[in-house]
């Protein structure tokens, strides 16, 4: 219903714009949420209702999207000169791509080294002028905001109002798709902007009498940057989940609250722990995402052992980006012997073991 139409079309009367918003869009949102078939067998949890929200089919290969279509309209409602962000990689690569749409110039800061290397393709070749910055996620954060006013830049990290407004279109559209709420929300924590956008979505259905519950948001940091599971900022974060490598997240207090009002909790996964629920999805359900995605299906699982979850829950984890953005991480964990064989039926059927 409606998927033809712009997202901020679509949810036009739950988002601050106006019959005279111009809107940039790129045909974001409307993601499929895919039930699973063969996980919760294999795991051991048979009864479960588990479902994906596939946002790695997003126009940039991210749920970052849905936010950007708003912050980018808004900007140019707003006559903006240029437009300025510090990114693990996604964000950096969907302000190029609408910025570029809007006509604006961008500008986007990345952690020298620890960007996938598909999304650093994005921004380049979307146009943005690409800073490769000496310092962290966080440092970088700090650099915006330090240089963004005085020099009439617009920022468009989820500090912007927009972004989380935009994303929490994402909580809509699950609702509408499984027919109600879900019991339990999994989600990757990095910046703690999404898990903030999701629970301000849930919230508004429920109010609009579109959902009659909410879900418990469950929210996943990497172990080596879980600043708010240790309850501190951590200086110089650790994780091979380079998009959620951040070690002071600006939604810090949102997504606590998001986590304490829900019944919910802000958790940590290891990076084996992600590695594993990562290599779990592309074997078991054919879907292929990023690493920092997979800390939900990992938290899942992590609290399925636990016993926190009831067993015959439905359950959405959210997967927030493409796993195409970083094929690196995917052939180092999985080593494929790719010498060539000789183009010979019978050499072919003994390598096929057929
Ligand atoms: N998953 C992916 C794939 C991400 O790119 C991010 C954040 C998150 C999860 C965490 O979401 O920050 O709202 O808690 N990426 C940001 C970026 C930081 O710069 O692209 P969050």
């Amino acid at each position: 219903m409606h998927s033809n139409l712009a997202l901020i079309k679509r949810y036009q009367e739950f988002l601050p714009v106006s019959d005279k918003t111009p809107i940039v869009s790129l045909g974001e949102g409307n993601t499929p949420l895919v039930a699973a078939r063969n996980l919760p067998g294999a795991l051991g949890y048979p009864q479960l209702s588990l479902s994906f929200k596939l946002e790695g089919l997003n126009p940039t290969g991210s749920f970052k999207d849905r936010g950007m279509t708003l912050a980018i309209s808004k900007a140019v409602e707003a006559r903006a000169r240029a437009v300025i962000c510090a990114s693990t990689g996604n964000t950096s690569a969907s302000a190029a791509a609408f910025a570029t749409k809007a006509g604006l110039t961008c500008y986007v800061l990345l952690p020298a080294g620890h960007v996938a290397l598909g999304k650093l393709a994005q921004a380049i070749l979307y146009g943005a002028r690409v800073i490769a910055l000496a310092g962290n996620f966080d440092v970088a954060l700090d650099m915006v905001r330090a240089l963004a006013d005085e020099n009439n830049l617009t920022v468009v990290n989820s500090i912007n109002p927009f972004r989380l407004e935009g994303q929490k279109t994402a909580a809509f559209e699950v609702v509408e798709q499984l027919g109600r709420a879900p019991d339990y929300l999994f989600i990757p924590v990095g910046n703690a902007g999404n898990i903030s956008a999701y629970w301000r979505g849930f919230k508004t259905y429920k109010e609009a009498r579109r959902a009659d519950s909410t879900p418990k948001m469950f929210g996943f940091e990497a172990e080596g940057s879980a600043a708010m599971v240790r309850g501190q900022p951590i200086a110089n974060p650790e994780t091979i989940a380079s998009a959620i490598r951040i070690g002071n997240p600006a939604s810090w207090q949102e997504a606590a609250r998001a986590a304490q009002e829900s019944n919910g909790k802000i958790d940590s996964v290891s990076d084996q722990e992600i590695l594993e629920a990562y290599a779990l999805l592309a074997k078991h359900e054919g879907i292929f995402c990023e690493p920092s995605s997979a800390a939900s299906l990992a938290g899942l699982i992590k609290h399925l052992k636990l016993g926190t979850v009831i067993k015959d829950a439905t359950i959405t984890c959210v997967l927030t980006g493409n796993g195409l953005k970083d094929p690196n991480t995917a052939l180092e964990l999985v080593k494929a012997d790719l010498s060539p064989v000789a183009p010979d039926p019978s050499k072919l059927k003994e390598v096929m073991q057929l």
